[in-house]
């Protein structure tokens, strides 16, 4: 049979926020990967789109006070736009919401009914009586039933980073009016997950890609494999067949995406969609790392019930720091791929060239504007544009251009042995291996041309510096065809210094040995700038100014736990006595009655309330606090008031001095 073709597909981003580092740490590898492929003569096709259901996008949106499909399609323009600016170049960029993906996803659904994969039970779902409705997902926080955290509707995403079902979160409040929750039947869909596991894990152990995706999964599912409830109670989604009330859980209609993404690719070019999702197929999925189990797990079982084939592999990339901390876009530990980096002229293919090589791809990458800079002038400018640059400026100088003569068989044999081992890393997804071998290659470029030197060979020997020159031509050649992947765009204009005027994305990789013809070349440029220490502070100082900022903004409604909570003592407590604070003209001075015992507490009232007005009112008062003089008058307490116009607290139902707040 024939190889199926290549089906390569990166996580759909959510369009809820702009494209961030973190995308890219997914996006750039698989571009990388599609690009080498290609040119190695395979037959790709690319595909990705924006993931525009679920709650994230319907709590944005109602934030934003727009509809989730007019949020969705601003942030559907915005990562396309980014993405090409990044040269990520998809051969389709969908939308989940497209009548496309609307479709393939209810006749999944129907097929997996129809199977006998999806059952009804009922479930007690958290609801908030203030807003009046059920509260799926992230509209509901609470704790985690796991292990005790803080934690979202549909996952532990502080602790343990479990998935939590519908009606499993401890203690659950209304993220959107902050009432507590209460927990009411509500009849769901459910996909029969656990009967999968017979099927999953060999197939596991046969499916390619990252050992990372594979072994988490793996371990998931022989520790627990429960069903999922594939319904949420929102009007934003794709309707589930047969109910107007309930829409399919975003994790169904996202992956679906893929396909869907796949039928639009092929109705523009007149393909056949089925070709790529049949059973023999080479679906290759890149994903973030947080996203294994949806992947690895749930989506495979979906496609084996509704009849599909199976992804034929699954790369998932490490985790993202920046600055040695955990991402994090409220801490401030993040990189906006447009405001941080490209909107200030910074060249795609050095954050390319950055992020491919900085670690194995499975790998914990730890960003920084420090070692940003340091590798990119350490590596890329001082070994690679060197070379370049020196050798295609002497050529210039002494010859016009490429040499006539031969090109060493050495040479050959050194550019073949890069060659392959770029190859074998592509292959398994090591592209920092790949980068590796393309800059080993580079090292020895300029090596060469040192142990040579052509520029007192010449003096001595003409020809025999036109060789060397030759040969180094021929080594930036293989360079040229071999960066395509990391850096497309320096490529390309490193291919038009050597005088091509076609794409160098059209020649395949095989070309690296294919001779060099004699040809005029004029003047080379630089191919490289240098980051100078100056711009690369700057860029750090952004960093550190918007962490601090997140901090103060974080400081200021700082996180109590309860324990921390109960350290205070809160009572209602009756006026006894009040008058003003001598020379004061905001302060009173209290007498209260706190049950126990008779206290003084002085209180910033006096422009708000006349002290008769205070005698005989029940008020709530902080009771161990310590105590303070204010304007030379102890207070041993804290009444407790609202707002500008201290509006006092006041009990709602009668209650005696010194009763307890709880
Ligand atoms: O985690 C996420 O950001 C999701 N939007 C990824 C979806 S990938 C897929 F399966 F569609
Ligand atoms: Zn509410």
């Amino acid at each position: 049979m024939d190889t199926p073709p290549l089906l390569v597909t990166c996580g759909l981003p959510y369009t809820n926020g702009p494209c961030h580092l973190g995308h890219l740490r997914t996006y750039v590898p698989a571009d990388a990967f599609v690009r080498y492929m290609r040119r190695t003569g395979e037959e790709v096709v690319f595909v990705c789109g924006s993931d525009n259901h679920g709650t994230p996008i319907v709590v944005s949106a109602e934030q934003a006070g727009v509809s989730p499909r007019s949020l969705s399609e601003k942030y559907h323009g915005h990562f396309d736009t980014t993405f090409k600016r990044m040269d990520v170049i998809f051969d389709h960029f969908g939308m989940t919401d497209d009548p496309t993906n609307h479709q393939r996803t209810t006749a999944i659904v129907e097929s997996l009914i129809k199977e006998g994969y999806v059952y009804r039970q009922v479930v007690h779902q958290a609801y908030c009586t203030k807003c009046k409705r059920f509260l799926p997902d992230r509209y509901v926080e609470g704790i985690c039933p796991h292990c005790g955290t803080p934690a979202r509707g549909d996952e532990c995403d502080q602790g343990c980073g479990k998935h939590l079902e519908p009606g499993e979160i401890k203690e659950p409040v209304c993220k959107v009016c902050g009432t507590k929750a209460v927990f009411r039947d509500q009849e769901h869909y459910f996909f029969r997950l656990s009967g999968f596991k017979d099927f999953l894990l060999p197939y596991l152990d046969t499916v390619k890609g990252t050992t990372n995706a594979k072994n988490y999964a793996i371990g998931w599912i022989k520790e627990d494999l429960h069903d999922w409830c594939i319904t949420r109670t929102l009007d934003w989604g794709v309707k589930f067949p047969g109910r107007d009330d309930l829409v399919v859980y975003v994790w169904v209609d996202a992956p679906v995406g893929y396909i869907a993404f796949t039928e639009e690719w092929a109705q523009k070019t007149g393909k056949d969609w089925k070709r790529y999702w049949c059973k023999e197929n080479r679906v290759t999925h890149f994903i973030g790392g947080d996203i294994i189990y949806h992947h690895c797990i749930f989506w495979p079982a979906l496609l084996k019930g509704a009849g599909y084939g199976m992804p034929y592999s699954i790369v998932a990339s490490g985790m993202l720091k920046v600055d040695d901390h955990k991402f994090s876009k409220t801490r401030g530990y993040v990189v906006w791929t447009n405001e941080d980096y490209l909107d200030r002229g910074l060249p795609a293919d050095y954050l390319r060239y950055y992020l491919l090589s900085y670690t194995s791809h499975t790998k914990e990458l730890n960003f920084s504007w420090k070692v940003f800079g340091e590798r990119i002038n350490n590596e890329v400018v001082n070994i690679l544009g060197n070379f370049v640059y020196r050798t295609l400026f002497f050529a210039h100088k002494e010859f016009g251009g490429v040499p006539e003569g031969e090109v060493d068989p050495a040479i050959t044999a050194e550019i073949e042995k890069w060659q392959k081992a770029v190859d074998d890393f592509m292959q398994e997804y090591e592209f920092k291996g790949a980068v590796d071998a393309v800059m080993s290659l580079a090292a020895f470029g300029n090596t060469y041309m040192q142990n040579n030197a052509p520029w007192k060979l010449v003096k001595t020997d003409r020809a025999a510096a036109a060789t060397v020159i030759k040969n180094s031509i021929q080594l930036i050649k293989a360079l040229a065809l071999l960066i395509e992947p990391i850096m497309p765009a320096k490529s390309q204009e490193c291919w038009a210094m050597l005088g091509y005027a076609d794409a160098i994305a059209s020649h395949p990789i095989s070309e690296v040995t294919q001779e060099i013809i004699p040809i005029r070349i004029p003047a080379p440029k630089p191919l490289f700038v240098k980051m100078d220490d100056q711009q690369i502070a700057g860029l750090d100082a952004l960093l550190q100014k918007r962490v601090s900022e997140a901090n103060k903004r974080m400081e200021k409604t700082p996180i109590v736990s309860i324990e921390e909570f109960q350290k205070l003592e809160i009572k209602t407590g009756r006026v006894l006595a009040a008058e003003p604070v001598p020379k004061s003209n905001k302060l009173l001075r209290l007498q209260v009655d706190i049950g126990s015992e008779q206290r003084q507490i002085v209180a910033g009232m006096q422009q708000f309330y006349k002290p008769e007005e205070l005698v005989g009112r029940d008020v709530v008062v902080v009771t161990n606090l310590a105590p303070v003089k204010i304007f030379g008058v102890e207070s041993n307490g804290m009444i407790l008031a609202a707002g500008d116009a201290a509006s006092l607290l006041v009990p709602f139902k009668p209650v005696e001095p010194g009763t307890k707040i709880k």
